[in-house]
């Protein structure tokens, strides 16, 4: 495994590899790698022949009260992992390297992102596109991995390589969960034990309302106000929002039709869980 950290020798490495005609697969990351990022690591592995993963905390993508700084970083343990899961190369720029001055043309991400957790960070995910825009050019990769934890980025995403015609394949990676079902998010730690034996709830409600889905429920304030019955009952959380919308394209569905996600947001008193479920019908 080999640490990269100018654009110049990753995109001289990778101009060698594709002329060796072998696939890329491309693990785009912030560091502090958890089980979500080794299941796309594990994916990638599997199915390319060199992997990538980039390791670089995007000042862009954070907001005035996000504090860029405090971010966790611990690149050690994080290329101990990449060793371990078969990565070839770690893309690791500076801050200075990706943006050396200030840019003059940026993303502008135009749907997608007024809706669930994207309309209390304004400007986002510009950031998020304008530094995938800079990673895809600069790795060229074959396929891209994401996680569907963060379905919203996957679906932002989605629109960014189709506007843009990137020739790569998307692969949306399902979320990595607890044997309860609860999704695995670095701030579980921050559960208490009574809140930690309430939170699968939110998994249980997704698949609720995904069973009613399927017996054949096509209204979606219906299933809506069951899922907000269910976590109300059995969680002290509260809900910061449940929503139906019509996947990727992220638009309110007063009827259920087509590929959905379902998708919630959960405050308990010290974490603030996520979790959605897609459906094609
Ligand atoms: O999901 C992340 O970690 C980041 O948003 C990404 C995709 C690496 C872009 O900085």
């Amino acid at each position: 495994m080999k640490v990269i950290t100018t654009i110049r020798e990753m995109q001289k490495t990778i101009r060698e590899i594709k002329l060796q005609q072998k696939s890329v697969g491309f693990v785009p990351t912030m560091g502090f790698l958890h089980d979500g990022h080794i299941r796309l690591m594990e994916n990638a592995r599997e199915n390319n022949d060199v992997l990538v993963l980039s390791i670089f905390v995007n000042p862009l993508q954070f907001g005035p009260n996000e504090d860029f700084d405090a971010y966790p970083r611990d690149f050690e343990r994080d290329s101990e992992i990449a060793l371990s899961k078969g990565v070839d190369y770690i893309f690791y720029p500076s801050v200075e390297e990706m943006y050396p001055k200030e840019m003059s043309v940026k993303a502008l991400v135009q749907q997608r992102t007024n809706v669930l957790c994207g309309e209390s960070r304004p400007g986002h995910f510009d950031g998020v596109a304008t530094v995938l825009t800079k990673l895809f050019h600069i790795i060229s990769p074959d396929r891209v991995y994401f996680g569907l934890k963060d379905a919203q980025q996957v679906a932002v995403v989605e629109g960014l390589i189709t506007d843009f015609n990137f020739p790569i394949e998307l692969i949306p990676v399902d979320t990595v969960r607890e044997e309860d079902g609860l999704a695995k998010s670095s701030r579980n730690v921050n559960l208490s034990p009574e809140e930690r034996l309430e939170a699968p709830v939110l998994y249980e409600s997704l698949l609720y309302a995904k069973r009613l889905v399927e017996e054949g429920e096509r209204n979606t304030d219906l299933i809506l106000s069951d899922m907000k019955k269910l976590i109300e009952e059995k969680s002290s959380g509260s809900i910061d929002y449940i929503e139906i919308f019509s996947f990727p394209e992220l638009e309110p569905l007063p009827v259920i039709e087509g590929k959905i996600i379902i998708a919630l947001a959960v405050n308990f008193k010290k974490a603030r869980l996520i979790d959605n479920i897609i459906i094609s019908i």
